[in-house]
């Protein structure tokens, strides 16, 4: 069997890539490897999830599970005067996002190693951001929802985007139970983008 995307020390062979896109108006470019979750081209869910975002300006930001750091570079660009932490368990994504912060210009967010909330214990957000990583188990997409509101400030938001075949409406109702509620917020390419609230208490 291949390997995983989430390996912490990918050791399939080296194939540097790069993509130029336009996203939310904005012009990026992204270094890809393999080894990384969709290196060969932006996943259609991560599409669908930043063209959903509402994020204004100054705001506090956690990409869990970056990759190769699309979400939050993108997020990034529109929170201006915000800013973004992305994170990630495979060095190789996150050797590869730094650069593409770099790249891009972006001086507003910074890449962390680490698995689910651990790089940023103690830290609370207007936003987290996750195409979570189905194929991981159950339990690690579990802990990202149950965990996020710990992680939230009053009136910021957990926001999610699964494949309907791949669970997403079993993963909206998990929302659901740690937040009281969940929307689906866009749908396309057989995705769907969810989103919950914390309420203040
Ligand atoms: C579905 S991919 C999404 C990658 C990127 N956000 C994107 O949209 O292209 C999920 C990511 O979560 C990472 N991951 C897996 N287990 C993790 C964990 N325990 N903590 C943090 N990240 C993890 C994987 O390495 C992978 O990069």
């Amino acid at each position: 069997m291949g390997e995983q995307y989430f390996a912490a020390r990918p050791k399939s062979r080296r194939r540097p890539a790069e993509i130029e896109v336009e996203v939310r108006g904005h012009a990026f470019t992204f270094r890809t490897d393999a080894g990384v979750f969709s290196g060969g081209e932006i996943d259609r869910g991560t599409e669908l999830l930043v063209d959903a975002l509402e994020i204004g300006p100054c705001e506090l930001i956690v990409d869990l599970g970056c990759g190769y750091g699309v979400i939050g570079i993108v997020a990034a660009r529109l929170s201006e005067g915000g800013h973004v932490i992305l994170t990630d368990v495979n060095e190789r994504a996150v050797a590869l996002a730094r650069k593409n912060v770099a790249a891009n210009g972006v001086a507003n967010a910074e890449v962390r190693s680490g698995s689910l909330y651990e790089p940023v214990a103690g830290l609370a957000f207007d936003h987290i951001l996750c195409n979570p990583p189905i194929r991981a188990g159950r339990g690690v997409v579990d802990r990202i929802v149950a965990e996020a509101p710990t992680h939230l400030l009053e009136g910021g938001r957990l926001w999610m985007v699964a494949r309907t075949r791949q669970g997403a409406d079993s993963l909206r109702q998990r929302m659901a139970h740690a937040f009281g509620t969940a929307e689906i917020v866009k749908r396309g390419s057989g995705f769907k983008v969810l989103r919950a609230t914390k309420e203040a208490a």
